[in-house]
């Protein structure tokens, strides 16, 4: 049977750190707030001339060099990104365009927080469905620059980065074992980012409106995150007959600390065998789970043959996960 599987991982995160005490300096806040209702305690911050194209190839760079692969092999580039260089053309166009990666088909995919998952379930069906051989899966985020630096209610929980990994065919019983996509549009408003777009294009007034920053009404989301994610992870291993003892690694969505352990007590895994790098990079949005996965990789957290679950919640809302035999 043919599957496809993850052949190598890369991540990039900027060097500028901005600490929970940076932060008390900026808002009225406190380190003590921020590290128990989040578990956040610095976060990185790109620089003025860093766009999400240029965090996505240094991620690229990495994962190809671990796949062994060079740019004209990819035949697909998808970058799953909220902050885009710009609207059009696609991020993923320029990661190609500057990658030299000439024989690839290039596109941005959306679904916030769940876009790198989202992305996994497309690379897996292209490989699967239509011959894709090797494909670049990128999630890079520059969400400081959509942060209202005065609303203490949100800025103290994004961050930027960058993660990728190549997925290729392979007809072994190992690689991605399922993946599962959701989404309810009709709570859209819970995390949003009204302004830039068709319905408010930029204006004086949506300047002044601060539209062109994330909105998040954090308590609600916080609750429907919770609910939703106990009852995805179940599904996805129950798809698999799989049980959460089985599980080597759970490497969760990187948004509040207090979620990731929820979802891990539901599981009833200790948390050893849950990645987290949550007080490092804060959210990162679509980055958060390449990143952690590329570092679980590297220190060696990951042997063949674990059954790994990564799962994912965030505007739309969209929730996403998938079960990987490594
Ligand atoms: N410092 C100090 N106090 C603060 C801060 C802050 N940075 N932010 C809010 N507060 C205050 C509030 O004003 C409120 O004060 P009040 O009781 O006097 O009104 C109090 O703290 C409690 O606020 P809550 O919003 O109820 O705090 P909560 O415990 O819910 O934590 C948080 C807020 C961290 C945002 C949490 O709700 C959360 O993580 N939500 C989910 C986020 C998420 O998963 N998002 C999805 C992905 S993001 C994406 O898709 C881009």
């Amino acid at each position: 049977m043919l599957r496809s599987r993850i052949t190598g991982t890369g991540s990039y995160v900027p060097e500028k750190v901005l600490s929970n005490s940076d932060l008390e300096k900026m808002v009225d806040t406190s380190d003590e707030w921020i590290t128990e209702r989040t578990g956040i305690k610095e976060r990185r911050i790109a620089k003025n001339l860093q766009a999400a194209s240029d965090l996505g190839i240094e991620a690229s760079k990495r994962a190809m060099h671990s796949a062994g692969i060079k740019p004209k092999d990819i035949d697909l580039i998808i970058a799953a990104t909220v902050t885009p260089d710009m609207p059009l053309p696609s991020t993923a166009s320029l990661i190609q365009g500057r990658l030299g990666a000439k024989n690839a088909a290039a596109f941005d995919l959306n679904a916030t927080c769940s876009g790198f998952l989202y992305g996994m379930a497309v690379a897996d069906s292209f490989i699967k469905t239509k011959g894709f051989k090797k494909i670049l899966l990128i999630g890079s985020e520059v969400l400081s620059r959509v942060t209202d630096w005065e609303d203490r209610t949100t800025c103290v929980l994004f961050g930027d980065g960058a993660g990728a990994v190549i997925i290729e065919p392979t007809g072994q019983n190992r690689g991605i074992l399922s993946t599962h996509i959701h989404s309810d549009g009709n709570l859209w408003d819970l995390i949003c980012l009204p302004g830039g777009g068709s319905r408010h294009p930029a204006s004086k007034e949506s300047l002044k409106d601060k539209l062109h920053y994330i909105k998040m009404k954090g308590n609600e989301t916080f609750k429907v995150a919770v609910r939703t994610l106990e009852s995805l992870v179940i599904d996805t291993l129950k798809a698999n007959k799989i049980k959460p003892s089985q599980l080597a690694l759970l490497i969760p969505h990187q948004a509040n600390m207090r979620i990731i352990q929820a979802t891990a007590k539901r599981l009833n895994l200790p948390m050893d065998k849950v990645v987290v790098n949550i007080d490092k990079y804060g959210n990162t949005s679509s980055a958060s789970i390449p990143i952690a996965l590329d570092e679980a990789v590297r220190t060696d957290k990951i042997r063949n043959g674990d059954y790994i679950l990564l799962e994912a919640f965030g505007g739309g809302l969209t929730w996403a996960s998938a079960l990987i035999r490594w």
